[in-house]
């Protein structure tokens, strides 16, 4: 059994301690926002924030992730309102969908250190592979995300596209939390 606190919420996994977090995030919690991509930490589509630092689920165990607290894109906001999202949606640096949320992720987490982040620290920070080649606007984006941040810049919130993202987030049957039994609501 492997605890830790997932979108702001505790959970156990009631899972050989050796799965990938990845695993257990989508198989598990049903947080399927993170992608498994290649499975061998090539990727990063697979991205989440652990102890708000960027890391590919893929290569974490359940075991390496106790007692940490795991953020996923689902918990990022619960309105789309995180600068990193307001801006990948303003300055159009979304294709497929299946590499963005690891992208954010990676974008959230440089932004938590730097949020007046160069060029080249960006491209360092954004390790993720894109087939499509959308590089120069994701450094666009993530410029414009900080400075969202340091609240030089707004960007009305994205719309919902015609879900809840606070229901996306919570809505996981297998989560269970310690000490209480059953599922939580
Ligand atoms: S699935 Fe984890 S890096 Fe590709
Ligand atoms: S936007 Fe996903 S591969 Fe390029």
């Amino acid at each position: 059994m492997s605890r830790m606190t997932v979108n702001g919420r505790p959970v156990q996994f009631d899972m050989d301690p050796q799965t990938p977090l990845l695993w257990a995030l989508r198989d598990a919690a049903n947080l399927t926002g993170t992608k498994y991509g290649c499975g061998a930490g090539d990727c990063g589509a697979c991205m989440v924030m652990v102890d708000g630092a960027a890391l590919r689920s893929c290569l974490v165990t359940i075991a390496e992730a106790e007692g940490r607290y795991v953020t996923t894109i689902e918990g990022l906001s619960h309105d789309r309102s995180h600068p990193v999202q307001q801006a990948l949606v303003a300055e159009q640096a979304i294709q497929c969908g299946f590499c963005t949320p690891g992208i954010a992720m990676a974008a959230a987490a440089l932004l938590e250190r730097n949020a007046n982040p160069g060029e080249a620290e960006i491209r360092e920070a954004i390790p993720n592979l894109c087939r499509c080649g959308v590089y120069p606007r994701l450094v666009k984006a993530i410029e414009r995300a900080g400075r969202v941040a340091r609240r030089a810049e707004r960007i009305s919130a994205a719309p919902a596209p015609g879900i809840d993202a606070r229901d996306a987030a919570s809505a996981v049957p297998a989560m269970r939390a310690p000490d209480i039994e059953g599922e939580i609501e």
